[in-house]
């Protein structure tokens, strides 16, 4: 069963069925103001914080998703009313026909009922705080209408998100006034904060208002059959106190053939409601704002993109893995329709890797992202699991502290730092492959000598930044000489305090040669030997003491009792995907060992949905394993097909050389394949999810926590360097493809350091691996693509066999 398609030209995701089994969400917004909107027009929008800044309510848990930025349409000779989105009025399918494109950071619904064609695009134009509603209505009839529009939006209660559930002070000093066009909603009675100030504001001249949420609504009545759209006419409220929404009605009379154009708006801060309606009631101002934000996604696109034999990967990898991925890094695990946006700040592991995938696409947000996370490293060489970047920037540091109520707090010092007990174990280890990935991008090798403060005080280069993560790795290790569990590693539910953890020695592996290679480089060679001897030592501890003989694979771990976790001995969470993918990766295994473990993770944990976790669930709650053992089977990190080191084992399968494996293991987690097969999936076809139910679960195969995931940029960065096989370098471009033997060839095309690079690949022999000849601009060259003059436009021809 499908509910939609992907619109490659224009890269949208088209839904033509509303009644999708979940709501299907979009971001809108690339720097401050944020809406996360689903397909039916529910969800909120955040300035900044969803935490602090909550500009409209959301109701969570909730069996729909409500309330959120809705328009209203009324027949004024009928009275009959719909909404542009199917939500909240719910026409009847069999008479309206509804399409919603979401788009790159732009979600356009289309309503088309009783010979009126309505629509409404939503999106946030750079360089200003508000969201822009784009709403067009036409009458397809031939006989004159009168139509009236109604918009609706309900104020978040409190600026902070929890609070909505939790009315406090927010009921006593928030209110609504009405001026010219524009519902302003003051939080904080008469505060002088840019934050603090909602509106809701139209283009038109509005015919009435309600700036209270119940005066428009009607009592014992919802969004679906508000009162003030049934009697065709707003009260004019606008006051203090209890709950306050944004609407602005207009009549229009539309001959047949006629259309009206016309914008709400919805922002922030005094008086830039009545600034920005005189600036976009010229269309044109829309139409460019409108132009800006596909220019910024173009721009990104045309980084790299690929035309291969699977379109499912073309279309992922060319515009939907790289908006997940640059969601992730711009918004963090901050705000969806799961998570939202209950904290604030970075998560340390998720936001080092995110980081990893978009150097190419967003160099600026990715230094910045390396900045907050050395920022947040202590002198140990550990990092603060969740911090808020704020704490440790400079530049806020020196303003006086805000009297606004809106402001995010700062923390005293004991609250921000908590010591090795609430330290994770592979935290600090992910900055190091993603600090040599920008340098390799950018080729900005200032950035490893820029001197950065810890978060406990005293100051080092980024190199020394560097280095204190490997050594606290290096001296934090249990009996058997692999690094300790702490609090948890990459799995948060893992929690193996003073037992060891065979994923973090094998991540340390990996840091481990990406350091040796930039120390190398950089003419380090004291550093080079003594790192490489460090790795010597990890890689003997490991091939010691985490090989499972019977199984044939790589152990999890080890409790603090130095019982083993993951092997073949056991009947639940006996082979683990993290540790054996990881020592593939990270280039540790020697290949025979690499390849028997790979094939045990393809024997043990392959679904048609992609790579359980673990296998079989865990049943039996071990507090010394950890609270996976407490998680329901075949749920999250229990037995799921938890997405995010599904990409570990493509790198893993590229790197042994074997394409095929490669491809079948990307194709099983890959969203798009799923796209006729929601009633399994249920999740949004375009973006990976957290996790999809295990086996030993009676719902698996249905997608959970869509968007903010690590998978996105692990699937990009996977795709992309392993398996399509194009790396950067410190000075040049490596292509060494691993695809399936059945791929004739394929193309890329990739900007780098202001060169671009049209790449085509051929494969005459069906190989997987191998490059035989590689010809630059006509001519045979032997080994890496040296970087080419900014400006050029260079032409790769790359034979495997
Ligand atoms: C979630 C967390 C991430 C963690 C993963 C596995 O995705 O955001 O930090 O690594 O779960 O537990």
């Amino acid at each position: 069963m499908k509910y939609g398609y992907f619109d490659n030209e224009n890269r949208e995701y088209v839904i033509t069925r509303p009644d999708a089994p979940a709501p299907w969400t979009n971001y809108l917004g690339t720097e401050k103001f944020c809406s996360v909107i689903s397909h039916n027009a529910g969800g909120y929008a955040f300035y900044n914080s969803p935490e602090y800044n909550r500009i409209t309510k959301f109701r969570t848990n909730a069996s729909f998703d409500r309330p959120g930025h809705y328009v209203y349409l009324r027949d004024d000779d009928t009275g009959d009313y719909w909404s542009i989105s199917w939500q909240p009025v719910a026409k009847s399918l069999n008479e309206a026909n509804y399409e919603v494109r979401h788009g790159l950071s732009y979600s356009k619904f289309r309503c088309e009922y009783s010979s009126i064609v309505a629509t409404k695009t939503l999106f946030v134009p750079k360089g200003e705080d508000v969201e822009i509603w784009d709403v067009v209505i036409r009458n397809t009839g031939d006989t004159p209408r009168k139509i009236s529009a109604f918009s609706f939006v309900e104020f978040s209660f409190s600026h902070i998100a929890s609070d909505n559930q939790n009315h406090q002070m927010s009921l006593y000093s928030a209110g609504t006034s009405y001026q010219q066009g524009v519902i302003e909603y003051d939080l904080f009675y008469n505060t002088d904060e840019f934050e603090g100030f909602y509106y809701l504001a139209s283009t038109f001249e509005p015919d009435s208002y309600d700036g209270q949420r119940d005066q428009f609504l009607g009592l014992y009545r919802d969004e679906s059959n508000p009162i003030a759209v049934e009697q065709g006419q707003c009260s004019n409220s606008a006051q203090t106190c209890y709950n306050h929404c944004g609407s602005l009605h207009k009549q229009f009379e539309l001959q047949p053939g006629e259309e009206v154009r016309f914008a709400y708006l919805l922002g922030i801060g005094k008086g830039n409601g009545q600034r920005l309606r005189q600036h976009y009631q010229k269309p044109h101002n829309v139409d460019s704002a409108f132009a800006q934000i596909q220019q910024h996604w173009q721009q990104r696109c045309d980084q790299f993109q690929v035309r291969s034999p699977n379109p499912g990967l073309d279309t992922m990898i060319n515009t939907w893995t790289l908006y997940q991925a640059e969601t992730c890094v711009v918004w963090s695990r901050f705000a969806s329709f799961i998570e939202v946006g209950g904290r604030t700040g970075l998560g340390y592991r998720d936001t080092a890797q995110d980081a990893i995938s978009v150097p190419h696409t967003n160099p600026d947000k990715t230094r910045k992202r390396l900045i907050d996370l050395l920022r947040g490293q202590v002198q140990a060489g550990y990092g603060l699991h969740l911090f808020d970047p704020d704490w440790f920037d400079p530049d806020k540091a020196d303003v006086a502290p805000s009297k606004s109520p809106t402001v995010v707090p700062t923390p005293s010092n004991e609250d921000k730092i908590h010591g090795i007990k609430d330290t994770c174990s592979d935290d600090h280890l992910w900055l190091i492959p993603t600090i040599c990935r920008y340098v390799m991008e950018t080729g900005d090798h200032d950035f490893i000598d820029q001197v950065i403060p810890y978060a406990d005080g005293g100051e080092d280069t980024v190199y020394q930044h560097m280095k204190a993560a490997l050594d606290f790795s290096a001296l934090h290790v249990g009996q058997s000489g692999i690094c300790k569990g702490l609090r948890a590693d990459w799995n948060d539910c893992l929690n193996l305090g003073g037992g060891e953890s065979a994923m973090v020695s094998f991540l340390h592996f990996w840091a481990l040669q990406e350091f040796i290679a930039l120390a190398q480089y950089r003419g380090k060679t004291q550093d080079a030997e003594h790192y490489t001897r460090m790795a010597a030592d990890v890689k003997e501890a490991c091939e010691s003491e985490l090989w499972d003989e019977e199984g044939g694979w790589y152990i999890r771990g080890l409790t603090q009792q130095g019982d083993k976790i993951g092997t073949a001995q056991q009947t639940e969470g006996r082979i683990h995907l993290e540790s054996n993918t990881l020592a593939v990766l990270s280039g540790l295994a020697e290949p025979a060992r690499g390849q028997q473990a790979m094939d045990a993770v393809d024997q043990h944990l392959f679904s048609d949905y992609g790579l359980h976790l673990n296998a079989p669930s865990f049943s039996t709650p071990n507090d010394d394993i950890g609270f996976v053992t407490r998680v329901y089977q075949g749920v999250k990190e229990n037995g799921a097909i938890f997405s995010h080191p599904n990409p570990w084992a493509w790198v893993a399968e590229a790197k042994l050389g074997r394409g095929d494996r490669a491809m079948k293991f990307y194709d099983a987690l890959n969203p798009y394949n799923q796209n006729d097969m929601i009633e399994k999936r249920i999740a949004e076809p375009y973006s990976y999810v957290q996790f999809v139910m295990g086996r030993d679960h009676q719902d698996h195969g249905r997608a959970n926590h869509p968007w903010l995931t690590g998978t996105s940029g692990w699937a990009y960065f996977a795709v992309t360097n392993f398996i399509l096989g194009i790396r950067t370098g410190f000075d040049a471009l490596t292509i060494d493809p691993c695809i399936p033997t059945d791929w004739p060839g394929f193309e890329v095309t990739r900007q780098w350091r202001g060169a671009r690079y049209v790449i085509t690949v051929e494969n005459p022999s069906g190989v997987s691996k191998g490059v035989k000849r590689i010809q630059l601009n006509g001519s045979a060259i032997e080994g890496d693509i040296l970087a080419q003059p900014q400006g050029t436009v260079n032409h790769v021809v790359v034979t495997l066999g």
